[in-house]
C-alpha cells in the first residue's frame, strides 16, 4: 500500500493512534493551507501573474497522483512539505489548490490549499507580484467553507472546520521581495527591520484570530526559514549565506513563537496553536548535509549556476540541471527540493503536529 510505504507516521505514534481508536475516524480531517510558495500547490496557474512553476521541469520528480512527473505549480521539483503532512494525517498524499478547476468539492473536502507563490502577511508584498494577498485568501476560505456545507450539509461541515489543521506559512517574501527588495506600502515606513517584522506579527496575529472566529482550532504558524542562505541570497563571490538575513528571520521567529505562546490555550474553544521550526530545520542540514543524505546546499538544482535561476529562468532549456535532485537542498535559487520538504514535514510531525494525529 502506498500510503503505509510513504507514511511519515512515526511507528511508535501510528501504534498509539491504532491502539486508540483506528484510522476510521481521522482526527484532522482536512488540511487547510495558507501562505506563499512554500506551500502553494498551484493556485499561481490560475491567476495573472509572472510567479509561476506550471512548466517542465518543476514537477519532474512528482511520482503521485495522475501524473509521473509533470509540472502543478509547486515551486518543487516533487512534493511540498504539506502534501506529506497531509498523507501523515492519512489524507491524500496532494493537497489541491482551491483555484484548480478540476479540484471539485469531494477532494476539496479533505484539503483545500489557499496559498500563492509571492504572497506576503503584507498587502503591498503580494501586490508587486499580483498575486494574492491574505484577504483574498481568506475571501477564498469563506466561500469554500460555503461550498462545504452545501456539500457535507452545516454539521457536517462545522465539524471539519473545526478538526482541520490550518497551516499558515509566509513572510520571506514581506522581506527578501518588499523590505529588501523594493520597499512599499509598509515596509517602506519602517527603518528597522525588527520594527517591519513587529508589524508583520500583528497581521499574522490578526489572521489567526480571524480563522479562529471562523471556527478554526488547529492552528500550525511556521516561522521563516534562514533565509539569508537561500541560493539567491547567498554572497556571490564566497557563497557564504547572508547573516543579517538570518538574523532578521531569527528575530522575526522570536516574535512569532511568543504569539503562538499567548494565541495557545488564549484563543479560547480549546483551540491549539503550535509553532513550525522551519528554521531549526533547515539549519540542521545546512549544518551536516552529508548526515541527512543531501551533497549540495548551496545551489539549486535547476540552470546554470544554481545561483539565480527560479521561475521561468528554471526551465526546459535551463542548462546542466542537476540529474538527482535528491542530492540538493534546492531545486531553483529559493524554494527546497522535495527531499528538503520531506525532511521538514517529518521534523514537524515529530516534534509539534504530532499531538494531532
Ligand atoms: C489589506 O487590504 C485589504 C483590502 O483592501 C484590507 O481590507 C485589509 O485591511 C488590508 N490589510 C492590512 C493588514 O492592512
Ligand atoms: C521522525 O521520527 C522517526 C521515528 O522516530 C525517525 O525515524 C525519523 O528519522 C524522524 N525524522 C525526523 C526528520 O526527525
Amino acid at each position: 500500500m502506498s500510503t503505509l510505504r510513504h507514511s511519515l507516521v512515526p511507528l511508535m505514534l501510528l501504534q498509539l493512534h491504532i491502539l486508540s481508536g483506528g484510522p476510521a475516524a481521522a482526527k484532522v480531517p482536512a488540511l487547510i493551507v495558507f501562505g506563499d510558495s512554500t506551500v502553494d500547490t498551484g493556485n499561481n496557474n490560475y491567476i495573472s501573474t509572472v510567479i509561476k512553476s506550471d512548466f517542465a521541469p518543476y514537477g519532474r520528480d512528482l511520482r503521485v497522483g495522475s501524473g509521473g512527473g509533470q509540472p502543478t505549480g509547486r515551486f518543487s521539483n516533487g512534493r511540498l512539505a504539506v502534501d506529506f503532512i497531509s498523507e501523515a494525517f492519512g489524507l491524500p498524499p496532494l493537497v489541491p489548490a482551491y483555484l484548480d478547476p478540476n479540484a471539485d468539492m469531494s477532494s476539496l473536502a479533505t484539503g483545500a490549499c489557499f496559498a500563492s507563490a509571492g504572497a506576503g502577511y503584507d498587502n503591498a508584498t503580494s501586490d508587486l507580484f499580483s498575486v494574492l494577498p491574505l484577504w483574498k485568501e481568506l475571501d477564498y476560505f469563506k466561500e469554500y467553507a460555503a461550498r462545504l456545507r452545501s456539500f457535507h450539509g452545516d454539521d457536517k461541515a462545522q465539524e471539519t472546520l473545526s478538526e482541520a489543521l490550518y497551516i499558515v506559512s509566509m513572510g520571506t517574501n514581506d522581506f527578501l521581495e518588499n523590505y529588501y527588495g523594493v520597499p512599499s506600502g509598509q515596509a517602506a515606513r519602517y527603518a528597522a527591520a525588527s520594527d517591519y517584522a513587529g508589524y508583520l506579527l500583528g497581521v499574522a496575529e490578526s489572521f489567526a484570530r480571524a480563522l479562529h472566529a471562523l471556527g478554526a482550532r488547529k492552528l500550525d504558524l511556521n516561522g521563516l526559514p534562514p533565509m539569508g542562505c537561500l541560493p539567491l541570497e547567498r554572497r556571490a563571490a564566497t557563497g557564504a549565506c547572508t547573516e543579517e538575513y538570518n538574523a532578521v528571520a531569527r528575530g522575526f521567529n522570536e516574535g512569532l513563537r511568543d504569539l503562538v505562546a499567548r494565541l495557545d490555550g488564549g484563543l479560547g474553544g480549546g483551540a491549539r496553536v503550535v509553532y513550525g521550526d522551519v528554521y531549526g530545520a533547515v539549519a540542521e542540514v545546512l549544518a551536516d548535509p552529508a548526515a541527512h543524505g543531501f551533497e549540495d546546499v548551496g545551489a539549486g538544482c535547476c540552470g546554470a549556476t544554481g545561483r539565480f535561476e527560479m521561475g521561468y529562468m528554471c526551465n526546459e532549456a535551463s542548462p546542466l540541471t542537476c540529474a538527482d535532485a535528491g542530492k540538493f537542498a534546492f531545486w531553483d535559487a529559493i524554494h527546497p527540493t522535495e527531499h528538503l520538504h520531506r525532511f521538514i514535514a517529518e521534523r514537524k510531525m515529530n516534534t509539534t503536529l504530532y499531538v494531532f494525529l
